[in-house]
C-alpha cells in the first residue's frame, strides 16, 4: 500500500488532532485502513470517550492510541508530546484537524458590533496558536534525515486576498494568523529538516458539526462527506515533496491565495 508520506521507506507513525469528529475522524479511519501506517496517535479533548474512536480501537488494537488533550492550553500541548512519546520515538506525519468556528461560547461574528475579546482569545488559542505550539512540542520527534510532513487544516475564508464577503472576523483572522505562523515555520524547518514538508490545507466545504449551521447555501455537489474530504486531503499529502513546503493548498491540489 502507498505510504501516506512520499519517499518514506518505513511504516509511518502518524498524529491526527481533531480526531473525534468530522474530517479528523475520517482521516483516522482512512489511515488505519492503510497498512503502510504503523500507528496513529488520535488527539482531541474527548478522544478516549469518543464511541467512534473506541470502535476503531477495538478493530485496530494498539495501532490506534488515543490522547485526551485541550490544545488551547499548554498542559494539553504537553500531554500530546508525552502521549506520543509513550508509543513512538518518531513521527512521520502530523495532521492538525482541530479547529473551532462556533461552540456554546462562540459564534462567528456578522458585524463589528458583535466582536468580543474573550471569543477572539478562544478562537485564536486553538486555530492560530495551537498548531505552531504543537510543532514546537513535537519537533524532537521529527527525524531530520527522513521524509516527514506537517499539515494543518486552514480554510479558504482565512485568505486575505480572497475575502469578498466579510464577517466571521475571529475565524478568518485566526486562520490567516495560522497561515503566517506555519509559513514562517516552513522556512525555519527547511534549514534544520530539509526533507520535511509543512503545508496549510483547505478541505473544501465538508459536512461536519463545524459547518452544519452554515450549509443552507452550499450546493449539494459542493458539500463533501468527511470520508471524501479525508481521502482528497490524504491524496494531496501523499503527493507532497519538500519543495512544496510553505504552500497553502486546497483539496484539489491548487494553491489558495494568501
Ligand atoms: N467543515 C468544513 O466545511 C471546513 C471548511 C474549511 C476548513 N475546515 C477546518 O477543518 C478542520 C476540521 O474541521 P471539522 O469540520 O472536521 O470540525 P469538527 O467536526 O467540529 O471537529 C473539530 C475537532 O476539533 C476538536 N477540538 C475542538 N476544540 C478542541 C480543543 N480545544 N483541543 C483539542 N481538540 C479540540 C474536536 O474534538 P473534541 O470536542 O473532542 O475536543 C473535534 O474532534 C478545522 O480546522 C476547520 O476550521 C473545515
Amino acid at each position: 500500500m502507498r505510504s501516506p508520506v512520499d519517499g518514506l521507506d518505513a511504516p509511518a507513525q502518524v498524529l491526527v488532532t481533531g480526531a473525534s469528529s468530522g474530517i479528523g475522524l475520517a482521516m483516522v479511519e482512512a489511515l488505519l485502513d492503510n497498512q503502510a501506517v504503523a500507528g496513529i496517535c488520535a488527539v482531541s479533548r474527548h478522544a478516549c470517550a469518543s464511541p467512534e474512536l473506541a470502535a476503531l480501537a477495538r478493530l485496530h488494537g494498539p495501532r490506534l492510541h488515543r490522547i485526551d488533550a485541550d490544545l488551547a492550553t499548554d498542559a494539553g500541548i504537553d500531554a500530546v508530546a508525552v502521549g506520543v512519546r509513550s508509543v513512538t520515538g518518531v513521527l512521520h506525519l502530523a495532521v492538525n484537524c482541530a479547529g473551532v468556528l462556533h461552540d456554546d461560547a462562540v459564534q462567528p461574528e456578522k458585524s463589528l458590533a458583535t466582536l468580543d475579546r474573550a471569543a477572539f482569545q478562544q478562537v485564536f488559542a486553538l486555530n492560530a496558536f495551537a498548531p505552531i505550539l504543537l510543532v514546537r512540542a513535537l519537533l524532537p520527534l521529527l527525524d531530520a534525515r527522513s521524509r516527514c510532513v506537517v499539515a494543518s487544516l486552514s480554510a479558504r475564508v482565512g485568505s486575505i486576498g480572497d475575502n469578498r464577503l466579510g464577517g466571521w472576523y475571529a475565524y478568518r483572522a485566526s486562520k490567516a494568523a495560522q497561515n503566517q505562523l506555519l509559513r514562517t515555520l516552513s522556512i525555519e524547518l527547511h534549514r534544520s529538516h530539509p526533507l520535511a514538508t509543512c503545508v496549510l490545507l483547505h478541505p473544501g466545504t465538508v459536512d461536519t458539526p463545524l459547518s452544519a449551521p452554515f450549509q443552507s447555501r452550499v450546493p449539494a455537489n459542493a458539500l463533501f462527506t468527511p470520508a471524501r474530504a479525508a481521502r482528497q486531503l490524504l491524496d494531496v499529502i501523499a503527493g507532497l515533496q519538500p519543495r512544496d513546503s510553505g504552500r497553502f493548498i486546497a483539496w484539489d491540489g491548487r494553491d489558495v491565495p494568501w
